[in-house]
């Protein structure tokens, strides 16, 4: 995997603050197919009950906050952005959810052995160097009768929009690599059963259903416009590739009537029932 996509550089660029992921939120809000929400879906298999204590590790903004705390669960979000703590703290204030937010590294979890009900770890565990390293962190925290949900992409989730980027980058010379989750999705049961063996699959389908090619553009300049060799630090490489991306996915909308991409997603479980 490229390793950009666990360095500080990366990680401050994309993470420094919410503006990206809230584009990559929004989109999945308006544009997919499969209505139910995703977070329900993440809490039907954290089994939540009031009281007790969900830590959320790589917490963002707190977009999942709100449905949590709706659970009555008392919630510790703890992510390595000070930018996205602060933004997690003001949607909080905002919405009058009492958070507690932590700046934290998930190699290193600052709780006692065995303190922790509920654990979501939800699209983060690929920007970690050393997964290993994070999962024994998060079975040391987690009690003895606690529940963990790590959440991911499936292997193949939004193929068809990386293939058309693959291809719109050759055509301007780039190289591109694979995407962030290529180094950890729903294909990597075996790792996580490693730190917990009874680790299950859970797999959700889904897909985008673009209406109109700016709504896909608004995704892709998110982050899969960055995946380029070399990347140029000046970002003329976005402009070109807006630009000819746009014309391909028109051509899709008008024969399709929509641009529709599948992006199966999904989570493992482990820890009591
Ligand atoms: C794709 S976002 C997911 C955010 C949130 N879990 C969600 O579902 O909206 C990944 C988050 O992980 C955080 N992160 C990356 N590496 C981390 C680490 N080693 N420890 C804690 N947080 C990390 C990033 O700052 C970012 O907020």
């Amino acid at each position: 995997m490229p390793r950009r996509f666990t360095e500080p550089a990366y990680l401050a660029y994309q993470y420094g603050d919410a503006e990206r992921l809230r584009a990559r939120h929004e989109a999945h809000a308006r544009f997919s197919e499969n209505r139910s929400h995703y977070i329900d879906f993440i809490l039907g298999h954290l089994e939540p009950l009031p009281d007790l204590l969900l830590l959320d590790v790589g917490c963002g903004h707190g977009a999942q906050h709100p449905r949590m705390k709706q659970q009555r669960m008392r919630t510790v979000g703890v992510d390595r952005s000070l930018g996205m703590l602060r933004e997690a703290a003001a949607q909080a204030r905002c919405d009058r959810l009492h958070v507690l937010l932590a700046r934290g590294d998930a190699i290193h979890l600052p709780f006692a052995d065995g303190s922790v009900d509920r654990i979501l770890c939800n699209h983060m565990l690929y920007h970690v160097a050393d997964r290993a390293a994070a999962l024994r962190e998060m079975r040391r925290v987690l009690a003895d009768d606690g529940r963990i949900v790590i959440g991911t992409n499936a292997a193949d989730s939004g193929r068809r929009l990386l293939r058309l980027h693959d291809d719109v980058a050759a055509f301007l010379g780039y190289e591109t690599h694979p995407p962030v989750y290529a180094s950890f999705h729903l294909g990597h049961l075996d790792e996580v059963q490693e730190v917990f063996p009874e680790a299950k699959l859970k797999v959700r389908n889904d897909a985008f259903r673009f209406p109109d090619a700016d709504s896909a553009l608004r995704y892709y300049a998110s982050a899969l416009i960055d995946h380029v060799d070399p990347l140029p630090e000046d970002g003329s490489h976005r402009e070109p590739l807006l630009q000819l991306m746009a014309s391909e996915i028109r051509k899709v909308v008008d024969s399709e009537g929509c641009y529709r991409v599948p992006k199966n997603a999904g989570c493992f479980v482990a820890g009591a029932t």
